[in-house]
């Protein structure tokens, strides 16, 4: 069934190709300028976008293993992932019941017990509080009342998402709008996690436009891989999830290939997003002379930072193929390329925008009828900050896919 949806899609993009025509939005659409700067504006973000949604935090891969764990903040909160000793996946504030000390440092490793490193309480990996220092002179407490604070945790893909809500539920299958099912053709859930990297960037909706924007590929982008790629760009949604194709030479060299004969590989390029902070995006590693090589992913995952003006992004690189000693040189070329075009590139225009947007000289920005992601997603963002939370849950519940034509 994932598979006939994404032959449809790609035999509608290859058509545009041949017929040189791309599916437009209905009209130009207008977002506030005041969006991305206003402090009010974005602590609603915070409180009700980022606290509510599932959001990406890590990869099966990172986490492949009883007792592996991941630490890390996000907009503000320490948390600690943990696959249990029975394998089960977990998240947690990472805080102590104690007085709140950080339990770990971020960053990611394997342990039985987690330690407090202020009075030696530890946990186990399923959380519970299984030692309390001299605890004849402590004094009496339920243990079983004081184990780490759950967060909402689900892996669907390879993925695993998170929700920032201590005591909060997370409908992962409603949040993803059946999404995860063309998800799984990107081969993720079976990759290599080879590392990550950091970027700062501008206010985290400036940064994010240019992901679902293709539009400025060629311009922008015109010193380094701009001239490979086309400016045009077709749409097709389940839920807030977007995934960006292009009708160009690529969907032109695919239209070549009989339909029975479409890989995976044929039925998955171009840019696949998770609202609302995700963007993956796969390039090729292959050497002359060497076997093996293939897909590797860069997975960026958008933070937005301490104030309204700042955001960090993750570029995690995770390969479909065995990433042999052979490919070492050539997947950090690849991973330098890439950091220094999102942040010469992206970012510092990212962050010239964000200063220039503050002046108030525009009241709006535009989003033209060739740029149907970037409406969407500030679509999504407006509906999602004017809902309560039973709106919330049937914003997604009622959701559905939305091909262009
Ligand atoms: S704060 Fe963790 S043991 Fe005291
Ligand atoms: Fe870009």
């Amino acid at each position: 069934m994932s598979r006939e949806t994404l032959v449809e899609l790609n035999r509608r993009t290859v058509s545009h190709a041949r017929a040189g025509t791309v599916p437009q939005a209905a009209e130009v659409a207008e977002v506030a300028a005041s969006n991305y700067f206003d402090a009010d504006r974005w602590e609603i973000e915070m409180d009700r976008v980022f606290r509510r949604t599932p959001l990406v935090l890590g990869f099966s891969s990172e986490l492949r293993e009883p007792n592996s764990y991941k630490a890390m903040e996000v907009a503000g909160m320490p948390v600690l992932i943990v696959r249990g000793a029975d394998g089960e996946l977990r998240a947690f504030v990472n805080t102590c019941s104690h007085r709140g000390a950080q339990l770990v440092e971020a960053g990611t490793g394997s342990t039985r017990r987690f330690t407090c490193p202020y009075h030696a309480w530890s946990y186990d990996t399923g959380g519970k509080l299984v030692g309390i220092l001299d605890r004849d002179t402590f004094g009496e407490i339920d243990v079983d009342c004081h184990g780490l604070t759950s967060l909402p945790c689900a892996e669907r893909s390879g993925i695993v998402f998170v929700t920032l809500r201590p005591g909060g539920t997370m409908d992962i299958d409603a949040h993803l709008c059946g999404y995860d099912a063309m998800l799984d053709h990107l081969g993720i859930a079976d990759a290599w996690f080879v590392g990550s990297q950091t970027a700062d960037g501008p206010n985290w909706k400036v940064a994010y436009d240019g992901y679902l924007d293709f539009y400025h590929l060629p311009i922008l982008h015109k010193n380094t891989f701009g001239p490979d790629y086309a400016n045009t760009a077709i749409y097709d949604a389940w839920g807030p999830h977007q995934r960006v194709t292009s009708p160009d030479q690529r969907m032109l060299a695919i239209g070549e290939i009989d339909e029975s004969e479409w890989t995976d590989r044929h039925l998955t390029g171009g840019v696949w997003t998770i609202f609302p902070h995700v963007s993956i995006a796969g390039f090729d590693v292959r050497l002359d002379g060497v076997e093996g090589g293939g897909r590797m992913y860069m997975i960026s995952t958008l933070y937005p930072g301490d104030t309204p003006d700042t955001s960090i992004t993750y570029q995690n690189f995770l390969s479909t193929f065995e990433p042999t000693e052979e490919f070492t040189d050539a997947i950090a070329a690849q991973r330098e390329f890439l950091l220094r075009v999102v942040v010469e590139e992206d970012y510092s225009t990212g962050k010239r925008i964000q200063k220039a947007l503050k002046t108030g000289a525009k009241p709006s920005v535009m989003f033209g009828r060739n740029e149907a992601g970037g409406q969407r997603f500030h679509g999504w963002v407006d509906d999602i900050i004017a809902a309560d939370d039973d709106e919330f849950a049937k914003l997604f519940a009622n959701a559905t896919t939305d091909f262009q034509p």
